[in-house]
């Protein structure tokens, strides 16, 4: 009897410990889980160019960096790469949200600061091979040899 007991018990734990196993593995799905919080806090200032009211000439993505869409992403600025896929620790979009606020090179510079969960998600993206799972956000002023993949680099 004591040993059905324990079986019992052992198949429930076993259970829960899969259960939490799956969810940590669960794929991060980029259109629902990253971008919604990358549009609140990032974008404003990391888009395509645009023409700010009572201006004439078009605003421009600081640092040449776009996070609205795919291929800005993969992109990066006019400098760097800011996604490392698979290597979060080298992703600068995620090592410059985790600087003290009060640091030079904190992102965002004003607005909404991630929150301990979006990094952990953004973390774990990268971590997952940052894939768009097919997600390309804007088209507008596409180069003609822009990727929307890291696989096809
Ligand atoms: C208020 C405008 C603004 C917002 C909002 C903003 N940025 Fe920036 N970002 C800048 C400016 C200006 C620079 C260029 C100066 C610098 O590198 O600090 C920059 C540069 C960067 C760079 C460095 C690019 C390079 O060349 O290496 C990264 C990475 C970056 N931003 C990520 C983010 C992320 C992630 C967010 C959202 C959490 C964000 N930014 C929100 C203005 C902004």
């Amino acid at each position: 009897m004591k040993t059905v007991v324990r079986t019992t018990q052992l198949l429930v734990l076993s259970g829960c410990l899969s259960a939490l196993v799956a969810q940590d593995d669960a794929k991060v799905n980029f259109e629902k889980d990253v971008y919604p919080f990358l549009k609140n806090s990032c974008v404003d200032c990391h888009k395509a160019p645009y023409i700010k009211e009572g201006r004439t000439r078009p605003t421009k993505p600081k640092a040449g960096l776009r996070f609205d869409s795919a291929f800005g992403l993969v992109k990066g600025s006019n400098d760097n790469a800011v996604i490392v896929p698979g290597k979060p620790e080298e992703s600068s979009i995620l090592q410059r949200t985790m600087l003290d606020e009060d640091h030079d090179n904190f992102m965002p510079p004003k607005g909404d600061a991630l929150t301990d969960d979006q990094k952990k998600v953004l973390e774990k993206w990268i971590k997952q091979g940052a894939d768009f799972g097919g997600w390309k956000g804007s088209e507008e002023a596409r180069p003609d040899d822009a990727k929307d993949t890291f696989e096809t680099q």
